[in-house]
């Protein structure tokens, strides 16, 4: 299994220490949460911050955009050092384009969907994402209960992927712990977000190897 840890659950005070952890771990990649209090009810942080992480992270940044209208930030995030720039489905009315001006910015292009957004929506546009984002809570904060159905949707997801020979990883945010990570593996996820239960361990580097050993 990958690993993604989140950086929202990280100490705001101390961020260059807890990336040196991180950075010292064997996670993959790390997960970078922006939020506009419009899409999402909360702010987290914007390019400033993500520029800061880029500098002090050893690990491939993966931005996830809980914004409106990513479109207009395709180049900003790409001069963050983004790898891969995740927007949602429900966020993006064209939403081919926005996939199209992310790769012709360099960077791998993610789609995200909410708890009650079907897989089966993400039947045209998976050929042409690197990742397909399943939320298994509500996006905007961290900490919350991982609803069960996310469960039956990475398997969906799965079939879809393999039906059509996509590209595409499956890549789970929320609620995400050593219980819920062994089921999404056995339910086909690829990569795995944990914020919290990262986070909030004494010893970040067991916990991120407890997920990596799924
Ligand atoms: C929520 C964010 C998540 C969040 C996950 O909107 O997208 O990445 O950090 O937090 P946990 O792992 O605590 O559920
Ligand atoms: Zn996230």
């Amino acid at each position: 299994m990958q690993v993604s840890p989140s950086l929202l659950s990280a100490d705001f005070g101390n961020l260059a220490a807890d990336i040196a952890e991180i950075n010292a771990s064997n996670a993959d990649m790390l997960h970078i949460d922006v939020m506009d209090g419009v899409f999402v009810p909360n702010i987290s942080f914007g390019f400033p911050v993500m520029k800061y992480v880029k500098k002090l992270s050893t690990k491939p940044l993966d931005v996830h955009l809980m914004i409106v209208e990513p479109q207009k930030f395709v180049n900003e995030v790409r001069d963050c050092g983004a790898e891969y720039m995740t927007v949602h489905f429900e966020a993006c009315t064209h939403l081919h384009r926005v996939v199209q001006q992310i790769h012709d910015a360099g960077m791998k292009a993610g789609v995200a969907i909410n708890p009650a957004t079907p897989v089966c929506l993400l039947r045209d546009i998976i050929d042409s994402v690197d990742m397909v984002l399943v939320m298994s809570v509500n996006p905007g904060f961290g900490g919350q209960k991982f609803i069960e159905s996310s469960l039956r949707k990475v398997a969906e997801l799965r079939q879809m992927i393999e039906e059509t020979g996509s590209q595409a990883i499956i890549e789970v945010d929320g609620g995400v712990n050593q219980e819920t990570g062994a089921r999404l593996a056995q339910a086909g996820a690829d990569v795995v977000v944990a914020g919290s239960y990262v986070f909030g361990a004494a010893d970040k580097k067991a916990v991120i190897e407890g997920l990596k050993n799924l």
